[in-house]
């Protein structure tokens, strides 16, 4: 599910279309070697001469020259040395211990750094072609870099280097988020531009324009849309997956649906849905999707720093009462998004049940939408909350359309709250991780 979720956000929102077979390769990020380092151990980014060429190449499971690893795996090994990697920040030394894992994830934070200039690179040089006019992009230090911005400093580095994904700039989300969130943008002919144009474009602007997105915040948004887009969907993903073997009930009415908005499918070019037809009728993918997401929130938990003094107003749900709860500003204030969505207050008494129908309104029942939040609520909640949706529900529908999601024999022969215990078990990573979500996929006879 990772490698698929990788593929559709890389796809979908940088225009990189990755074959399937960049994906083979994958499983090397642990075994891969270190990049060459220097004298204090740090990796050597890759030559500049490499890093156009390097998405641009057309065989994406070898890695290009001056590089250790490939696209895919660099990005993995990155998504999964993340926790370490923000370990070195916050403690430098670490950063020098000489071990094998700290070396990975060095080298795949510094190849991944070029692949993405490279992808900058060569999608700039479509935009000229277009007619638009960019600088270059520059390699020296940003007006945020030098501001301190997340820059890490090397002993013997005469350019720090800013690290990905850890340097975003007040304001940058939100800014992003407006051309997100469904304005019509346009590309420099008129067309409709792809995100990773937008962001360039917001590079582009002029020095010292408010809206003008620096080089590192411009690689480093790009790293945190490529994460931020796939290792939730992948996960969510997985977990529905064991949820629909073990619910066959629910299987069964997904099937159902999707055999009805897809009834001729015959070939894999037939599966193109119409966003406006098809969408709307995947209702029950939608639900299902939902329901996954509300018994396994990808963020279980979301922290937040009160801005100013404030007071939140609560009641007790039982008796209705008010009450103040008072928030000075700094205070940290925890989310906590499972705990609200496993509430029997709010959910009815079978919360912990998977129902997708607990998403249909009807006269008399309303589903809680203040007591839902897998994408955070508010001004700051996910930009890719109706992508990662639609994606889900596609994928969904059409895997269960051309498979049965079955229990393997090991978990047939177990009782069924062992079944459960096994196969939704996870473990807290960057998203919540599905550790046990295995299941069987039997081809389905055509119709
Ligand atoms: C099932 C899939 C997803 C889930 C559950 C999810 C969840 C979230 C949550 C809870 C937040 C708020 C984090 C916080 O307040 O600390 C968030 C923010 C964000 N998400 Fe997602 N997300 C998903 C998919 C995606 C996708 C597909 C993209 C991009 C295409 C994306 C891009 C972002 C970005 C850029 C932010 C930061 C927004 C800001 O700070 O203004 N997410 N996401």
């Amino acid at each position: 599910m990772t490698e698929l979720a990788l593929l559709i956000i890389t796809s979908a929102g940088f225009g990189r279309h990755i074959p399937l077979s960049a994906f083979s390769s994958s499983s090397s990020s642990s075994t891969a070697p270190a990049a060459p380092s220097t004298a204090n151990g740090t990796p050597k980014a890759p030559a500049p001469t490499a890093t156009a060429t390097a998405t641009a190449s057309s065989d994406l499971s070898l890695p290009p020259p001056g590089f250790t690893l490939p696209f895919v795996p660099a990005l993995l090994a990155a998504v999964r040395g993340m926790n370490l990697q923000s370990l070195m920040r916050q403690y430098p030394l670490v950063a020098h211990l000489p071990l094998a894992e700290v070396r990975r994830v060095k080298t795949a934070y510094a190849e991944l750094r070029e692949y993405l200039r490279g992808m900058v690179e060569v999608t700039r040089a479509e935009m000229r072609a277009e007619g638009f006019h960019p600088h270059a992009l520059s390699h020296s230090r940003s007006r945020d870099h030098e501001a301190g911005a997340g820059a890490e400093v090397e002993a013997d580095s005469a350019e720090p280097e800013p690290e990905l994904g850890e340097q975003r700039a007040p304001g940058t989300g939100a800014r992003i988020g407006r051309a997100g969130k469904g304005a019509k943008a346009k590309g420099a002919g008129g067309e409709e531009a792809d995100l990773f144009k937008l962001l360039i474009r917001a590079n582009e602007e002029e020095e010292g324009r408010e809206k003008k997105l620096s080089d590192d915040e411009l690689l480093s948004t790009t790293y945190v849309f490529l994460l931020a887009g796939h290792e939730t969907t992948a996960n969510t993903l997985a977990f529905a997956c064991a949820l629909l073997a073990l619910n066959p009930r629910v299987q069964a009415a997904l099937r159902a649906e999707a055999d009805a908005v897809f009834p001729h499918l015959r070939a894999p070019e037939d599966a193109l849905a119409s966003y406006r037809e098809d969408m709307p009728r995947l209702k029950y993918a939608e639900a299902t999707f939902r329901e996954t997401l509300r018994l396994f929130p990808a963020e279980v938990r979301l922290t937040k720093r009160a801005a100013r003094d404030t007071t939140l107003r609560g009641t007790v749900l039982s008796t209705g009462e008010k009450y103040d709860v008072p928030v000075p500003k700094g205070t940290i204030v925890w989310l906590d998004v499972w705990a609200v969505h496993t509430m029997t207050e709010w959910w009815g008494a079978d919360a912990d049940e998977f129902r997708p129908e607990r998403f249909f309104d009807t006269d008399d029942y309303k589903w809680p939408r203040d007591a839902y939040m897998p994408f955070s609520l508010g001004a700051r909640s996910c930009i890719g909350a109706r992508f990662a949706t639609l994606e889900g529900m596609v994928i969904l529908s059409h895997l269960v359309r051309e498979y049965e999601i079955c229990l393997t024999p090991e978990m047939e022969a177990l009782p069924l709250e062992e079944r459960k215990r096994q196969m939704l078990s996870w473990s807290i990573g960057v998203a919540i991780q599905a550790t046990g979500a295995k299941v069987l996929l039997k081809k389905r006879a055509r119709v």
